[in-house]
C-alpha cells in the first residue's frame, strides 16, 4: 500500500528532532508498490530516508521524502553453518540485531542499538565495536528508479568503505532504492572482541559467550556514552574520525606531549597502510568543547563527537553554527579538516 502525504512533519522522522516539513512525503510497504510509483513525476529532489537517524535538515524539504516500511525478516537457507537471512529495507536495523542474537545467530550482534533501518544501514555502511555491515551483508537488492527494474549487488561490486558505499557515489546517488538484503550469518561462534574494553566488559559478566551477552553488553555501553534519541535529539557521530599521515600525527603528539607531559598518550590506531586513525572525540575535547552548550544545540557531554538538540528547540542553524565554530578550532589547533559524517540535506 502506498501512502501519499503533502506538507508532512518530519520532527519525528530524524532523530535530531529538526522541526521540518516535507512538501511530498510517500510511504510504502511492499516490494510492489515500487513499480506503482511514478518517479518522473514526483516534486524534486527526491530523498529516501531510513530511520533519519544520520541527517541534519537545514531547511524545510522542497522534493519529495520517501519512506520502507517493507518489514520482514526471512531465513531463506540454513546450512550446518552459515545462514542466509533476507531482511525487509524498513526493518529497524536493531530489531533485526534482536531477533539475530535470540535467534543464537553470530554476525550483527556488535552492532546493536545503532539507530537507523536495514535499507540505510547497507547505504552508509555503519559500524561500531570492529565490525561493519558490510562485513555480513552477502547481496543487496535494489528498485532502479531510472531504468525501472528490480537489479541486486553483490557486496563484492558495491566499494564498501568507512561510512561509504557506491550508493553514495554523486552519479548514482538517489538512483537506486534498496528493498531488501540479504546477511550471511553464522552459527558458530565468532565473537569480535578486540574493541576497546569489550573484552573486559564481556568478560565481567562472567557469563557464558553468546550473540546475547555481547548484544546486552554493547547496549549498555551504548547507553551510558550516546544519548537516547527519545530523550535528546542527536545524529551519533556527528563528524568522521579523521585518518592523517603519521608525520602529522608526530606533530599532533609531540604538541599534546609539551602540553599535557610527556607521559601523555594519544588515543590513536596504526592503520595498515601507515596512516592514523585520530579519534575526532579527543580533539574536540581538546578545543575545550566537551559539555559546551550553544542556545539550544550542545556537544554531548559524555561523547564529544556528538552534537545534540539539548533543548528539543534547536533550529538547523544553530546546530550549523556550532558545527562551523568545531570545524574551525580543530583546524586552527590540529591543521586538520573535519569532514561530517551526519548528511545535511
Ligand atoms: N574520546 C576522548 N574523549 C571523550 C570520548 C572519547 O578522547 O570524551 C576518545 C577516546 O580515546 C576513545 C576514542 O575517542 O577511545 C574513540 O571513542 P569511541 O570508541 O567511543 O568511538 P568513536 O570513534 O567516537 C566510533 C563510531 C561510532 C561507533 C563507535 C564504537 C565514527 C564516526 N563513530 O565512534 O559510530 O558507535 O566508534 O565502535 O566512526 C555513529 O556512526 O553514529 C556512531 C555512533
Amino acid at each position: 500500500m502506498i501512502k501519499t502525504a503533502y506538507y508532512q512533519d518530519l520532527t519525528k522522522m530524524n532523530t535530531f528532532g529538526m522541526k521540518v516539513k516535507a512538501r511530498c512525503f510517500i510511504e510504502y510497504d511492499s516490494v510492489a508498490d515500487l513499480v506503482d510509483i511514478e518517479f518522473e513525476e514526483l516534486a524534486r529532489p527526491v530523498l529516501h530516508i531510513g530511520g533519519g537517524s544520520n541527517l541534519l535538515f537545514t531547511d524545510d524539504f522542497k522534493g519529495t521524502v520517501l519512506h520502507s516500511k517493507i518489514n520482514f525478516i526471512e531465513i531463506i537457507s540454513e546450512g550446518p553453518d552459515r545462514v542466509l537471512v533476507s531482511v525487509g529495507a524498513g526493518v529497524v536495523f536493531d530489531d533485526f540485531c534482536d531477533w539475530a542474537a535470540k535467534e543464537g545467530l553470530w554476525g550483527v550482534e556488535n552492532l546493536s542499538y545503532i539507530p537507523g533501518e536495514v535499507g540505510a544501514s547497507a547505504v552508509q555502511n555503519i559500524g561500531a565495536y570492529g565490525v561493519e555491515v558490510k562485513d555480513v551483508i552477502k547481496t543487496v537488492y535494489c528498485y532502479d528508479t531510472v531504468d525501472e527494474e528490480f537489479v541486486n549487488f553483490d557486496v563484492e561490486d558495491l566499494e564498501y568503505g568507512y561510512r561509504d558505499s557506491a550508493f553514495k557515489d554523486p552519479e548514482i546517488k538517489g538512483r537506486y532504492i534498496v528493498t531488501h538484503v540479504v546477511f550471511a550469518l553464522s552459527r558458530t561462534p565468532q565473537p569480535k572482541l578486540d574493541y576497546g574494553h569489550l573484552k573486559e566488559a564481556v568478560e565481567a559478566t562472567g557469563a557464558e559467550l553468546t550473540p546475547l551477552l555481547i548484544r546486552k553488553v554493547i547496549i549498555k555501553i551504548r547507553k551510558e556514552k550516546l544519548p537516547e534519541p527519545s530523550v535528546m535529539g542527536s545524529a551519533g557521530s556527528f563528524f568522521k574520525n579523521p585518518v592523517i599521515t603519521a608525520d602529522h600525527f608526530a606533530c599532533i603528539e609531540a604538541a599534546a606531549k609539551a602540553e599535557l607531559g610527556a607521559d601523555y598518550k594519544v588515543p590513536h590506531y596504526d592503520l595498515p597502510d601507515g596512516t592514523v586513525k585520530v579519534p575526532a572525540a579527543w580533539m574536540i575535547e581538546q578545543c575545550g568543547w566537551k559539555g559546551k552548550r550553544s542556545g539550544n544545540a550542545a556537544v554531548y557531554d559524555k561523547q564529544p563527537l556528538v552534537i545534540v538538540n539539548y533543548t528539543g528547540e534547536a533550529f538547523p542553524e544553530e546546530i550549523i553554527s556550532l558545527e562551523r565554530r568545531i570545524i574551525a578550532s580543530i583546524k586552527a589547533k590540529f591543521d586538520i579538516i573535519f569532514h561530517p559524517e551526519v548528511e545535511h540535506i
